[in-house]
C-alpha cells in the first residue's frame, strides 16, 4: 500500500498520528469495501448557464489559456481551517458551490481552426478525485482524507454534474510545467498556483527576449496586468445576473427573511441575555446554516449606538429595551449567491417619536432611490437620489450648517457626516459584488435589466456627535433591501421583509417565526 505523501497533508504531526503503522492493519483496512454507486445526478441547472458564461470569457481572450483556480483551504490556525469557500470567478464559470473540492482549478485551452484562427476554448476542470483504497490517504490523512473530511465524488460525477470535462488534479501539473506566453490567470485565488505560473512566465521572458535590455520584471509587469484585465472582465461578467443566478436571489432572500422571523421570536431571549447581540448571530446564522450555506458576511447586530459602527460585527454587546437594533445580514446558498438585507427594529416593539422620525427620513431617501430605478438611468443617480432626502430632512432638523441645497453642492457634503457610506453596491455572488468592475461599468455605469443591487441608506448620530440633539445621539438606522432591474423600472427582491415603520411594528407584535 502507497504511504501518505507528506506534501499533501503538511499539517499533521507526529503528535496526533495515532494511526498504525504494522503491516496487519494496512493488509486489513485495505479490503473489504463495497463499490461505491454513482452519486452523480445528471446536469445541474446551472451548467448551461456556467457554459455560457465561459463562452463569453472566451470570446474575450480568444487565444489566451485562462487558469481560474478555486482556491485551497485557508488556515485558521495550527491545523484547523475556515470553512472552505471557492473563489467566486470560479464558482460563476463551473456552477461549482459549496460542494467544490479545495484546490480544484479551471483551464479554458484555446482552440484553433484548421485556418490556425482561434475556436473558442475547451474548458477543463482538474480536482482532487476520489482517492482509491490502494493508497492510505482515505484513512491517515486528517487533511483530505475520506474517514477525515468525507468521500470526495470521482470525475464521472462531476463531469455529469457540471457538463464539464474533468481530469485528476495530479495532470494539472504538466499543464502548469508547460505555460505559454499567452496564459492568464485569477490571481488571487490560489497564491501557490500564481506562484508557479510567475515563475514559468519569468523562464519565459528570460531565454526568448532577443535583445540584450530585456527585463524579466518588466515582462512579468505586463502579464500581471493582463491579469488585471482578466480579473476585470471576469467582475463585469457578473454585473448582469441570468435567469439562474436571479432566481437564486430570490431563494437566498426568502431565506433571509426567515432569519429577520427568527430573530424577532427570539426576542425575549436576546434582550434577557447580557450579550443579546450574539443571540441575534446566532439565530440568524442557524437560519443560514439551516436553510443555505452559511451567511454572505459577518452578520452586523448592532443594538443601541453600536448600530452608529457601519460594520458592527464583534457582536458581544446587550440588545436593551428602548432601544434600536440594526440587523444586516444575509443568507448565502449553496451556489453561493447570497442576500444582502438590514432592518432596523425596536427592541420593545414601537419607535419612541424621534426614532420613528429618523427611521421614516431613511425609508424616505430609500423610496426615493426606488422609484428612480429603470433602464437606462446611471448607477450613481440611486445614490443621489437617496442623498437629496438625507440632506432635506437633517436641514429640516436643524442639523446642517448650511441649507440643504448648499450641502447638496459638489463642494458641501456636510449631510454626509451622518452616512458616510455609499447607498448601493452589486450583489450576487459577492456581497460586495462585481468589485473589480471599471468604474464606467460600475458607479458611472447605466442600469441595464438584470442587475441586481442594494439600496441601502442610512442615519447614524454618533453617541458623542455634539453638532445634533442629545435626543438624537446613539441612534442608527439603516434600512437596506435587494433590488432587480426589470425591463421598464425595477422589483424589490425583499418587497416580503416589513419595512416601513408601521410594518415593522406589527411584524414585531405578531412575534414571528
Ligand atoms: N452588508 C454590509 C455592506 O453592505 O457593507
Ligand atoms: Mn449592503
Amino acid at each position: 500500500m502507497a504511504e501518505t505523501d507528506q506534501k499533501d497533508a503538511p499539517r499533521a504531526t507526529a503528535n496526533r498520528s495515532t494511526t498504525p503503522g504494522s503491516d496487519a492493519f494496512k493488509e486489513y483496512i485495505s479490503q473489504g469495501w463495497a463499490e461505491r454507486p454513482s452519486r452523480a445526478t445528471g446536469p445541474r441547472e446551472q451548467a448551461a448557464f456556467a457554459a455560457e458564461r465561459r463562452a463569453r470569457i472566451s470570446a474575450l481572450h480568444p487565444t489566451a489559456r485562462v487558469v481560474i483556480p478555486a482556491g485551497p483551504a485557508k488556515q485558521r490556525s495550527n491545523d484547523t481551517d475556515y470553512p472552505y469557500r471557492a473563489h467566486s470567478a470560479f464558482a460563476h464559470l463551473t456552477g461549482w458551490g459549496s460542494d467544490t473540492v479545495p484546490g480544484s482549478v479551471l483551464v479554458l485551452e484555446p482552440r484553433s481552426s484548421g485556418a490556425g484562427e482561434p475556436d473558442g476554448h475547451d474548458a477543463v476542470l482538474y480536482f482532487r478525485e476520489a482517492a482509491g483504497r490502494d493508497s492510505d490517504e482515505f484513512y491517515a490523512n486528517p487533511e483530505i482524507g475520506e474517514f477525515w473530511t468525507g468521500p470526495r465524488p470521482t470525475a464521472d460525477d462531476v463531469a455529469a454534474d457540471l457538463a464539464l470535462a474533468t481530469r485528476g488534479l495530479g495532470d494539472l501539473e504538466s499543464v502548469l510545467d508547460s505555460l505559454d506566453a499567452d496564459t492568464i490567470l485569477v490571481r488571487e485565488a490560489d497564491p501557490a498556483i500564481t506562484e508557479r505560473v510567475d515563475a514559468q512566465r519569468l523562464l519565459l521572458a528570460g531565454p526568448t527576449a532577443a535583445d540584450a535590455d530585456a527585463d524579466p520584471e518588466a515582462a512579468l509587469g505586463e502579464r500581471v496586468e493582463r491579469d488585471a484585465d482578466l480579473a476585470r472582465d471576469l467582475s463585469e461578467l457578473r454585473l448582469v445576473k441570468d435567469a439562474f443566478e436571479i432566481e437564486q436571489m430570490r431563494l437566498a432572500v426568502a431565506a433571509t427573511r426567515q432569519g429577520f422571523d427568527d430573530v424577532i421570536a427570539d426576542l425575549p431571549e436576546i434582550v434577557a441575555h447580557p450579550r443579546g447581540e450574539r443571540l441575534v448571530e446566532g439565530s440568524f446564522d442557524r437560519r443560514a446554516r439551516a436553510e443555505g450555506n452559511t451567511v454572505g458576511y459577518d452578520t452586523i447586530a448592532a443594538s443601541g449606538p453600536h448600530a452608529c459602527i457601519l460594520h458592527w460585527t464583534r457582536n458581544d454587546g446587550p440588545v436593551l429595551p428602548g432601544d434600536l437594533i440594526l440587523i444586516d445580514a444575509g443568507v448565502e446558498l449553496e451556489s453561493y449567491y447570497t442576500a444582502d438585507i438590514t432592518r432596523t427594529l425596536p427592541v420593545s416593539g414601537s419607535f419612541t417619536e424621534v426614532q420613528r422620525r429618523v427611521y421614516e427620513a431613511v425609508r424616505e431617501a430609500a423610496d426615493a432611490a426606488f422609484a428612480i430605478v429603470r433602464p437606462g438611468i446611471r448607477f450613481r443617480e440611486i445614490h443621489a437620489a437617496a442623498m437629496e432626502v438625507i440632506a432635506r430632512r437633517t436641514a429640516e432638523w436643524g442639523l446642517l450648517p448650511v441649507s440643504a441645497e448648499e450641502a447638496l453642492q459638489p463642494d458641501g457634503g456636510q449631510h454626509r457626516r451622518y452616512m458616510v457610506h455609499g447607498t448601493s453596491h452589486h450583489l450576487g455572488l459577492d456581497v460586495h459584488d462585481c468589485a473589480q468592475a471599471r468604474r464606467d461599468l460600475y458607479l458611472d455605469g447605466i442600469l441595464e435589466p438584470g442587475m441586481v443591487f442594494t439600496i441601502e441608506p442610512g442615519l447614524y448620530f454618533q453617541p458623542d456627535d455634539l453638532t445634533v440633539p442629545e435626543e438624537y445621539r446613539g441612534i442608527g438606522v439603516r434600512i437596506e433591501d435587494d433590488v432587480l432591474v426589470t425591463a421598464d423600472g425595477c422589483e424589490s427582491l425583499s418587497a416580503g421583509i416589513p419595512r416601513t415603520a408601521d410594518e415593522v411594528e406589527a411584524w414585531m407584535a405578531r412575534g414571528a417565526r
